[in-house]
């Protein structure tokens, strides 16, 4: 049974919303709108800036009709809520795994980088001399990406750089794809000209893409730099500061989804994947994708500030690694480790683009005598 019951107590901390007999969070609603400003009427993707909301955000007034729940904040927001919508989140809440005791580890044979390493580029010979390739692989084992330069155009390279770590691996976007700027080929913000927040692809994924591969084709205008940062680094300097918020976040499963017609995809996983030897082995986090989990009673205030609190570690600007596009560059990078965004820009792009499986990646690093990792 639904029960929805909104409640006006102005003399402690505001209204307060319960759906099906738990009390809902107010910072938790704010954050979880389904109106077109909080996100994308079809695909879902969040538009709320998540960490721009006052964790003491209040309900001023709300009201329910029918279906619908209407509230005005504090802040000036108003955001629309479905009592179903609600009622299934709440069915869902669910509690993190139970604690290891063990400390997170990391992986000891790579350089974590906290603040950007020298962008360097390698020349587009690596595709095709295996010696020069060995160079490469090796710094995109040490550092977690590869930049090359002076590739001929079209995506006889793509498919080249793939090949090298294993093979092309096909998803709802292809196997190697054209990604031109305002062309909107998919229901996602990669394809809009903002500044993209820092984030891992395939967080709807079970088995999220190991390495994206991008190549630039042609542009006009500016600004558009590829951002890098190590989350590996980012989540040993947050569990330096914070272990339990980084420990709960390696327990916590957050679910994610990707909407288009056709489509509809859901997976979910810890931020923080660790392997079964308690090694850090994946970095998860897509704040566009997240799908509205709420977390059993007592731990939402704890998930949301060890969410919000990794975040703010990693979107330092400090930590960015920044990557000017001309045609003729490519980039590929390792999806588990490092987080990509993008800066705003102008004019039109055109991007070929790829994604190759992890454990190919990791193939490649053991064929290569680079991992130690049996
Ligand atoms: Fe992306």
């Amino acid at each position: 049974m639904t029960t929805t019951y909104c409640a006006m107590d102005f003399s402690q901390r505001g209204a307060h919303i319960t759906i099906a007999g738990e009390a809902i969070p107010a910072r938790w609603l704010r954050d979880h709108g389904e109106d077109e400003a909080s996100r994308h009427p079809d695909s879902l993707q969040r538009r709320t800036d998540t960490f721009a909301i006052d964790p003491s955000v209040q309900i001023t007034a709300c009201h329910v009709d029918g279906d619908q729940l209407h509230i005005d904040w504090s802040d000036g927001a108003a955001t629309e809520h479905s009592v179903d919508g609600l009622t299934r989140v709440v069915r869902d809440r669910r509690a993190p795994a139970p604690a290891s005791g063990r400390p997170l580890r990391l992986p000891d044979d790579i350089t974590l980088w906290s603040r950007p390493p020298e962008p360097t580029t390698f020349a587009a010979s690596v595709l095709d001399d295996d010696a020069l390739w060995r160079e490469a692989l090796a710094h995109l084992h040490e550092f977690g990406w590869l930049a090359i330069d002076d590739v001929e155009l079209g995506e006889a390279p793509t498919r080249r750089l793939a090949a090298r770590i294993g093979y092309p691996r096909a998803s709802i976007f292809g196997d190697v794809w054209e990604m031109n700027s305002g062309a909107f080929e998919h229901q996602d913000s990669a394809y809009e000209s903002f500044a993209l927040d820092v984030h891992t692809d395939g967080t709807y994924s079970h088995d999220a893409p190991g390495t994206i591969i991008f190549a630039q084709q042609a542009r006009t205008g500016t600004g558009g730099d590829s951002v890098l940062v190590d989350g590996f680094a980012a989540v040993r300097d947050f569990a330096e500061s914070n272990p339990e918020a980084a420990d709960l976040l390696t327990r916590y499963a957050v679910r994610a989804h990707f909407i288009e017609p056709g489509v509809h995809l859901i997976a979910e996983r810890p931020p923080l994947r660790l392997d079964p030897d308690g090694r850090l082995a994946q970095v998860s986090f897509n704040n566009y994708d997240r799908s509205p989990l709420l977390p059993i009673d007592g731990l939402v205030d704890a998930v949301i500030d060890a969410y919000n609190g990794f975040r703010a570690v990693f979107s330092d600007p400090a930590r960015a690694l920044r990557f000017p596009w001309a045609p003729g560059r490519m980039l590929v990078f390792d999806n588990w480790r490092c987080l990509h965004g993008r800066t705003a820009f102008t004019g039109d792009r055109k991007f070929t683009g790829c994604y190759t499986n992890h454990e190919d990646l990791e193939g490649a690093y053991r064929v290569a005598g680079l991992s130690r990792q049996a």
